[in-house]
């Protein structure tokens, strides 16, 4: 039967994920309210992306995995515009991440365990070491690594890591059409 990312997907008062061409939502995944997916992006296991007061756009061939969690903070008496969450293409995001209320560039890797908070801004080509802490209303500058809590830049990127967005990007787009084909070959749970 034909996967279809839609099915794991939940509109939350009349607002419903609005997914891009080949997206993968992993079946254990939650994607809620006002979110839009790009192209080829890929949700995996245990993620939750919740645009229920606010709204997360997430770009092109990006991959969000296992275990992260992406928020935003509504518009209220304390943050009058509220922070949506925002991430460009070609973006990393690893294993058990917190994403809230951040806005992320293009070809970014966010490594594991890290936690990025309201207001943050993280230009395009950035690498946030594992296990870091980006404090609300950090900058971080393009062309840098990241480490630490809260997160500091250590140096400037060498050519392999520039290489190596594009190169992530790229392999999870693959591997996330191998889990649509395995969903299709043998999952009676699929399109129904
Ligand atoms: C930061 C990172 C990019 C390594 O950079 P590096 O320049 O090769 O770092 P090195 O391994 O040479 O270590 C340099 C120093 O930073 C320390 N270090 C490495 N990673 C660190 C991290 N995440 N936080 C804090 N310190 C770190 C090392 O212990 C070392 O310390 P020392 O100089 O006191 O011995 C890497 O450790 C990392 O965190 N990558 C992200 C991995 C990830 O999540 N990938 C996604 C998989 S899907």
């Amino acid at each position: 039967m034909r996967y279809q990312a839609r099915l794991y997907t939940r509109a939350f008062e009349g607002q419903t994920p609005r997914l891009g061409q080949r997206v993968f939502i992993d079946p254990s995944a939650v994607v809620i309210g006002d979110v839009e997916l790009g192209d080829d992006s890929s949700i995996w296991p245990q993620t939750t992306v919740r645009g229920d007061m606010h709204r997360i756009r997430i770009g092109q061939r990006c991959s969000i995995q296992d275990n992260s969690v992406l928020h935003i903070t509504h518009a209220g008496p304390f943050n009058p515009d509220g922070y949506p969450l925002t991430i460009g293409d070609d973006v990393t995001v690893a294993h058990s991440v917190t994403l809230h209320g951040c806005e992320i560039g293009n070809r970014v890797l966010i490594g594991m365990g890290s936690i990025v908070m309201d207001g943050a801004v993280i230009e395009d080509d950035v690498v946030v070491g594992a296990n870091s802490l980006v404090p609300p209303g950090k900058r971080l500058a393009s062309g840098h690594l990241y480490v630490g809590s809260p997160a500091k830049a250590v140096r400037p990127l060498n050519d392999k890591e520039y290489d190596y967005f594009c190169y992530s990007s790229a392999n999870y787009r693959k591997l996330k059409d191998r889990h649509i084909a395995e969903l299709e070959r043998d999952s009676p749970g699929v399109d129904q």
